[in-house]
């Protein structure tokens, strides 16, 4: 008998998961439940006339070679928007000169590109606990061996990790999302970016420094870099995606020399360069203070009043902090959240349980809520709705 036999799969795909939450994100879009689960930003803020605009803009402006929005383009990213990213802006601090920088097609390559740089499969990589769930993928599929560093609310602990340091830890890459962590809403203290600036030019190891969320600050409060503090031992990444719209797939990242080039050359065999259309897109909104500034009050002041609704209206029910910024609010219940996936989808809300964002520690009454999406009266059902789950079980 004959039979086909199918080419294989390289072995290295072994390591390719499937995001932990795309199963429990198809359950929560069911039409009848509110979602507090997905990591999205409200498309509702999404500045669409103004993107208009900047698209008409960018494909009319026409070069000797042709458009630069349709025209191939240096990998490294165009030299406008390099420009404006080493200047600093309303959205991110100046680091370095324009030639550090690199455009990235949103920041979730530039984890990637870090990975493929500077991480053999074996070697240890230290992650926030609990972690960004896309960051965990890329170095997972890269063979790194995970260690977790709990988080509290500065941050990631870093005298824990200096201890784990000081015990002979040899980490290649420490992880951290320095404002408003995904998923904890967690800021990592001051006198910490300090220390752990310290701890990667002692020890030798690259800090990867995720700042998406650093412009939506509710309390006017940001913190130094740790890039300005170790720029030899840090990569510093940023997006558009929280602050235009995460569609447009534009990032950037600013990586030491002796890196930088490294990272280029990998970015190269991966797509080239980031859509030229889409940087001009961006840069043209970026770019525009006036504009900025106005869309960042009010995306600012939405998700404050979000997150404050949130977290008022679930008092009593889970213990959650008031979020300073960002997109989350983290709470621990008294119930295995896991357990109590079930019975909230049959209550109509969804949420991500903590598991699902633990490293080293197992966070069963844990629970992510993002309260970027959801109007305020549907975030006060939501709550009343987890409340009836929660309640109803005991
Ligand atoms: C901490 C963190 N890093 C990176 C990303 C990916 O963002 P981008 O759209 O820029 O790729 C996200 C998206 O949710 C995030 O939360």
């Amino acid at each position: 008998m004959h039979t086909d036999s199918l080419p294989r799969l390289a072995a290295r795909t072994d390591r390719f998961v499937a995001s932990a939450i795309r199963d429990l994100l198809q359950l929560a879009e069911r039409p009848e439940v509110l979602s507090l689960a997905g990591g999205l930003p409200d498309g509702s803020m999404f500045p669409v006339d103004r993107l208009a605009v900047a698209a008409a803009r960018a494909t009319a402006t026409t070069g000797r070679y042709g458009s630069a929005a349709l025209q191939y383009g240096p990998t490294e990213g165009l030299e406008a928007f390099r420009e404006w990213v080493a200047a600093g802006s309303l959205v991110h601090a100046a680091l370095g000169p324009v030639d550090e920088y690199i455009v990235t097609t949103g920041s979730q390559q530039g984890l990637d590109l870090i990975a493929r740089c500077l991480v053999d499969a074996g070697d240890t990589v230290v992650v926030e606990d609990p972690v960004y769930l896309g960051a965990r993928q890329v170095f997972v599929a890269a063979g790194a061996q995970l260690v977790g560093v709990p988080v509290d609310v500065d941050g990631l602990d870093v005298d824990r990790l200096a201890s784990r340091l000081h015990g002979g830890l040899r980490p290649r890459l420490v992880y951290t999302v320095p404002h408003f962590q995904n998923p904890t809403g967690a800021t990592l203290h001051p006198r910490r970016r300090i220390e752990l600036a310290a701890l990667a030019r002692r020890f030798g190891f690259v800090v990867v420094e995720d700042d998406p969320y650093v412009a939506i600050d509710f309390e006017g409060r940001r913190h130094d870099p740790i890039g300005a503090l170790a720029p030899d031992h840090t990569v510093t990444l940023s997006s558009a995606s929280k602050v235009l719209a995460p569609g447009l797939r534009v990032g950037w990242l600013r990586a030491p020399a002796w890196l930088h080039r490294t990272l280029v050359l990998a970015k190269q065999s991966v797509d080239l360069h980031t859509s030229g259309l889409d940087q001009l897109v961006a840069l043209d909104v970026l770019r525009d203070d006036t504009f900025m500034a106005g869309h960042l009050a009010t995306l600012r002041a939405v998700y404050a009043a979000k997150g404050h609704a949130l977290h008022a209206a679930l008092d009593g029910l889970f213990a959650t902090r008031a979020p300073t910024g960002g997109m989350f609010l983290w709470g621990t219940a008294t119930d295995d959240t896991s357990a109590m996936f079930e019975p909230a989808i049959s209550a109509g809300v969804a949420y991500v349980p903590g598991r699902a964002f633990g490293v080293e520690i197992e966070r069963s009454h844990q629970l992510r809520l993002s309260f970027a999406t959801l109007t305020t009266d549907e975030l006060e059902v939501a709550a009343a709705r987890l409340r009836a789950a929660f309640l109803g079980a005991n």
